[in-house]
């Protein structure tokens, strides 16, 4: 297996009103291709800043990011943002769809904006509805965005994050906003996608959610205090054990 992300004494530091903030801390991790990891962690210790400094949506202080083989704090602009349409997708509660489109449109317009994209509209229009059909919303494709429930329009964001074939998807709280029977749902569609080859990195404070992953790594105070690794896929079998153990691993660390 090679490594897809490497993260390299990553520190982030904000300023506000001239005081600075060290949100992160020299972070040193990788995720594996085909991976799909867990960061867990308190409110306020950098889970969704660590998502947006390796996904390159904010700039990093110092250190490194390599993401497939792509030094991030060597690319300019246009080149991190072609990289972020071309070979991640995102699944992030605040990225909120386009409210003058259709459902279907918002899930095709990455592959609309892509340079390396030469399919016709047509086509791209036939390989969208296909994935909304797959994850059970096709009878909303011509819904608004404000017509469908939070849990179709949490589909519509994993259809709309897989359609340029990223290499990695990055969800922050996925199922956050979500019924357990919604999240389940939407946990089994990433648990699908990661099962063909996409890898996953996704921040929860969801056990049931980190025990399907393969790994959960856990932050406090923008350090990487511990890491639980089940190293396989969850089954049917062991989920709930697995549930259980994380769970105990996450008391031990004080969570
Ligand atoms: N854009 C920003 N400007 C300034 N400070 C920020 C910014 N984003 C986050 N912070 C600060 O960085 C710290 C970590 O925030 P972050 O959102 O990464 O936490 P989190 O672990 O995702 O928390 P939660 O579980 O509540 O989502 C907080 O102290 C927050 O106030
Ligand atoms: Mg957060």
């Amino acid at each position: 297996m090679s490594k897809v992300i490497e993260v390299k004494d990553l520190c982030k530091t904000y300023v506000v009103n001239k005081k600075q903030n060290n949100v992160l801390k020299n972070v040193n991790f990788s995720i594996e291709e085909g991976e799909m990891v867990a960061i867990m962690g308190p409110s306020g210790s950098g889970k969704s800043t660590l998502l947006y400094t390796v996904s390159g949506m904010d700039k990093m202080t110092s250190g490194e990011v390599t993401f497939n083989e792509k030094k991030l704090s060597k690319l300019n602009d246009d080149q991190m943002a072609e990289v972020r349409l071309d070979e991640m997708g995102f699944i992030f509660q605040q990225m909120y769809m386009m409210k003058n489109l259709s459902i279907l449109d918002n899930i095709i317009l990455p592959a609309v904006k892509s340079k390396k994209n030469t399919e016709s509209r047509k086509d791209t229009e036939i390989r969208g509805r296909k994935m909304m059909k797959k994850l059970g919303i096709e009878d909303t494709a011509d819904n608004d965005i404000n017509e469908v429930s939070g849990g179709q329009l949490q589909r519509a964001c994993i259809c709309r994050s897989m359609i340029n074939n990223p290499k990695v998807i990055f969800a922050d709280e996925p199922t956050g906003a979500l019924n357990r029977t919604s999240s389940d749902e939407v946990m089994n569609e990433l648990v699908g996608l990661n099962n063909e080859g996409t890898t996953v990195m996704l921040v929860t404070h969801d056990v049931k959610v980190a025990a399907k992953c393969m790994r959960t790594i856990y932050i406090v105070d923008g350090n990487i205090q511990g890491e639980y690794d089940f190293g396989t896929r969850a089954t049917s079998e062991d989920i709930r054990m697995r549930e259980r153990s994380l769970s105990n691993w996450l008391m031990e660390m004080g969570w």
